[in-house]
């Protein structure tokens, strides 16, 4: 890294870590307070770094709320993980430089009326924000669809919170939650469905008999899984969006 691009990046804004919790093996929130304004549509992702080190994350909370909500996967450095070691170490009360704005196009869009979120582990994000924006708003006329894919139960992270806003707003929120590792240990008990996300979508689509000109498909998430679904669902002519949190070959 140059001397200029250094002492740009040492210009950038701090955000400081307000709460930190640890919530899966490998899996983590984080609440940041920026120290300058900072706004977002749902959907949007922040990008924040350390010592130069520089990752985008798509933010689960909503506009309204005083802190930035993270939801991140510490990549081990084995696996190639560069910052989130970092962040994996740090403390509440330690800072991360944030660029000033958020960006992305991959948002809510209100011209559809059902919402179908599918996300594997930390892609469950965005749709998070777009869920809890929906409820503030006390919006009116939107079904969202969330389908959440993960190898185990425990890697879900807002289930709980997903479950009961599905059971207090069933006319605007459904969530199915699949594990596709059904005979793992950490899958015990495990009475949900089952599968990758990506080979269900199409069938529950059917079951819920919605209309292709006023449902958008959002995915986020692993590569394999977007790919797949865009696939199947672009063939048949249905609206489809998505956010690659990384590349195929990476
Ligand atoms: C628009 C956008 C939004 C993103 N939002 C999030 C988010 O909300 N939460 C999040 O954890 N990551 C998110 N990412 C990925 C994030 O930017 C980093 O790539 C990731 O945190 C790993 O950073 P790293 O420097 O440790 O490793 P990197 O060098 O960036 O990546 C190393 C490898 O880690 C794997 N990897 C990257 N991201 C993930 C992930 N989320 N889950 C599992 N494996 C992964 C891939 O195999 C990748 O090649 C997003 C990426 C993009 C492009
Ligand atoms: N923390 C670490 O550093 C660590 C540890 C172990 C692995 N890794 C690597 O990090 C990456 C992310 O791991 P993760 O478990 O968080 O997320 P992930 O591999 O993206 O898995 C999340 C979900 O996506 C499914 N999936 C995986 N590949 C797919 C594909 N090509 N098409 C459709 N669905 C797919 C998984 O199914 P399955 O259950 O069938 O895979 C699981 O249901 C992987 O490449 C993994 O090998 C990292």
């Amino acid at each position: 890294m140059t001397e200029k691009q250094l002492d740009r990046l040492a210009k950038l804004p701090k955000a400081w870590i307000a709460k930190k919790q640890e919530v899966a093996e490998d899996l983590f929130l984080i609440w940041l307070r920026p120290e300058v304004p900072f706004t977002f549509k749902p959907g949007q992702y922040i990008t924040i770094g350390t010592v130069g080190i520089e990752r985008p994350y798509s933010i689960a909370s909503a506009p309204h709320e005083s802190m930035v909500e993270l939801f991140i996967e510490h990549v081990l450095p084995e696996h190639g993980g560069k910052l989130t070691p970092l962040l994996w170490a740090q403390h509440v009360g330690e800072s991360v430089s944030m660029r000033p704005r958020a960006k992305g196009i991959f948002v809510f869009q209100p011209q559809y009326h059902n919402h179908v979120l599918v996300g594997t582990v930390t892609g469950v994000a965005p749709f998070v924000s777009m869920v809890r924006n929906a409820i503030h708003e006390k919006m009116r006329g939107h079904h969202f669809f969330v389908m959440e894919g993960a190898s185990h139960q425990d890697e879900f992270v807002y289930d709980a919170e997903l479950e009961r806003l599905s059971e207090n707003y069933p006319e605007m929120i459904t969530f199915i939650p699949t594990v596709s590792r059904p005979q793992a240990e950490r899958n015990m008990g495990w009475n949900g469905a089952t599968g990758r996300v990506n080979t269900l979508v199409e069938d529950y689509l059917a079951k819920w008999s919605l209309p292709k000109e006023d449902t958008l498909i959002y995915l986020c998430g692993n590569p394999g899984m977007i790919e797949d679904v865009t696939e199947k669902l672009k063939a048949k002519d249905w609206h489809v969006d998505s956010e690659r949190f990384w590349k195929e070959d990476e």
